[in-house]
């Protein structure tokens, strides 16, 4: 796979989750809600695989393009970025929360489910920008910087990841989305 075929099936595993986030949200909200092995895999793969794996992937990537100089492949990439930056915040907040939840403090189920939907709209809509956005990036790429971002993309998995992280996240985004929720 190509850097770009890489992102977008990283997308494919990640849109599901999304759409599993929003229900387990709706479930939170309701009164009495406890933590569990579901959401905990969750808020995992939502801060080890998307926010730590894959938008360190797409940073280097838009790092990249911006040394391009392109203006079709420059002007999005800020956005892009700033999107980016707000899901980290909202990621962080949801690890806060969940923990919360873990202890068992009146409210949190509600703190959660508010941060795992908004985080679940925001990534959506991202989603579906940087799909638009990567078709265009593709014709910009040469062989090298193909090889170049593909080489630091497995550093990338390796150190935020581990040995079988990534085949484990993977597995896991696969199985959940042939689950019922
Ligand atoms: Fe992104
Ligand atoms: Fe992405």
């Amino acid at each position: 796979m190509n850097v770009m075929e890489i992102l977008d099936h990283e997308h494919q595993l990640i849109a599901p989750a999304l759409q599993v986030a929003r229900s387990y949200a709706r479930r939170l909200a309701l009164p009495g809600a406890v933590a569990d092995p579901v959401g905990l895999e969750l808020v995992g793969f939502l801060d080890r695989f998307v926010s730590q794996c894959h938008q360190a992937k797409e940073f280097v990537l838009f790092v990249s393009l911006l040394r391009k100089g392109h203006a079709s492949v420059t002007s999005p990439v800020a956005g892009l970025h700033a999107e980016h930056s707000r899901l980290a915040q909202l990621t962080e907040a949801l690890a806060v929360a969940w923990q919360m939840l873990m202890d068992g403090q009146a409210g949190s189920g509600e703190l959660v489910a508010g941060y795992l939907e908004d985080y679940a709209v925001l990534l959506q809509e991202h989603l579906r920008k940087e799909e638009r956005f990567y078709k265009v990036t593709h014709a910009v790429l040469g062989s090298e910087d193909q090889a170049e971002l593909k080489a630091v993309f497995d550093k990338v998995e390796q150190e935020t990841l581990g040995t079988g992280g990534y085949s484990r996240y993977s597995q896991w985004a696969c199985e959940l989305a042939g689950a019922r929720f």
